[in-house]
């Protein structure tokens, strides 16, 4: 095991959350909770800060990043609202919804954050602690706090296996809440899409301002040239492990993502027993990093996934698990 961590746990208390604004607000790296999963925090406006979001990730640098923001107001001093986004805000922010928009002239986020694309997606996140780092300092810029195409992050403890001495500190908020990074939602064209199913549900959004394109399939997204959002790369929130989805049976060598009463497996992890997809949400990125870290231990080379049905947050769930599952690139 590890000794001390290279890099400083914060607690999310005033203290913890003015230190963490004060590294942001000198060009550092600080990753922080939200209700989705834990973001990796730059000053949004600071090109090199930005940079250093990429670097400590290995992130390639045309996957745009997501801009947070502490209200609704701040976010439309730097892009163009619409009305359906306004309806969308005032429904579900503060939330899991980011919103792609036209960036306004004179946006303050840097170019770099947003891949150099005339667009910019924003949210107002639900956990108060990440409005709190975004209101006194700016703007940040916040991909999800893992290695690129690995697993999402949901405790502090899962960014420090990843970033540990990578990055400057992490304000530890506890374990996330819905566990799904947010659902990201293109309103800068003609016809809105989806380009990423996340903590709300389509359904939702649709009720509200009415049909909405979906984005690219995964077969589509295997084309690099069709590319919306890079979020969509085929393979990502992918373990070490292979993956095999929609399993009824155990095979040979294969440890167990259970849904509902689990098959009979020597290793086991169960997003729900009780098959409530809002707390299997909630439990997905730890169990695929549980799984990685137990199935070699007892000589399991690989994880077998249990049917989620595709609704409401399913919908989400089954397109994480899709991707981890996808050939690795
Ligand atoms: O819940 C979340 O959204 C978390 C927390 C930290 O807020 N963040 C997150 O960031 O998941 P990230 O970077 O892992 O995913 C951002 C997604 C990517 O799929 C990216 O390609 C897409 O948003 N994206 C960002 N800016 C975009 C833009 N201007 N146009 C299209 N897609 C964009
Ligand atoms: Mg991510």
């Amino acid at each position: 095991m590890q000794g001390r961590p290279l890099t400083d746990i914060l607690a999310a208390d005033p203290a913890g959350i003015a230190r963490a604004a004060a590294l942001l607000r000198q060009g550092r790296l600080v990753a922080f909770g939200t209700e989705t999963v834990y973001g990796l925090g730059a000053d949004a406006t600071d090109g090199q800060a930005v940079a250093g979001i990429f670097a400590a990730k290995g992130r390639p640098h045309f996957n745009p990043l997501i801009c947070h923001y502490p209200s609704a107001g701040a976010a439309y001093a730097d892009i163009g609202a619409t009305p359906d986004a306004e309806r969308l805000a005032e429904a579900f922010w503060p939330g899991p919804l980011t919103l792609v928009l036209p960036r306004r002239t004179g946006c303050r986020v840097d170019l770099l954050a947003g891949a150099g694309l005339d667009t910019l997606a924003v949210r107002v996140p639900g956990h108060p602690v990440a409005r709190a780092l975004a209101q006194a300092a700016g703007p940040v810029a916040a991909p999800s706090a893992n290695r690129s195409g690995g697993v999402s992050p949901t405790t502090a403890g899962h960014v420090l296996a990843d970033l540990d001495g990578r990055i400057d500190a992490i304000l530890d908020c506890g374990p996330c809440v819905i566990g799904l990074e947010s659902t990201v939602l293109d309103l800068s064209g003609g016809r809105p899409t989806l380009l990423r199913p996340g903590g709300v549900a389509i359904e939702a959004i649709e009720a509200l301002i009415g049909p909405v394109g979906r984005g690219l399939s995964i077969a589509q997204a295997r084309a690099p040239h069709t590319l919306r959002s890079p979020g969509l790369l085929v393979s990502h929130y992918a373990p070490a492990l292979p993956v095999r989805l929609d399993a009824t049976d155990l095979r040979d060598g294969e440890a167990l993502l259970a849904f509902g009463p689990a098959l009979p497996a020597a290793l086991h992890w169960n997003l729900s027993a009780s098959s409530d997809l809002t707390e299997a949400a909630a439990r997905l990125f730890a169990g695929l990093r549980w799984l990685d870290v137990q199935a070699p231990l007892h000589g399991l080379t690989g994880i077998a996934v249990m049917p989620i049905p595709d609704e409401g947050l399913g919908a989400a769930i089954r397109d994480r698990l899709q991707r981890a599952a996808s050939p690795r690139s």
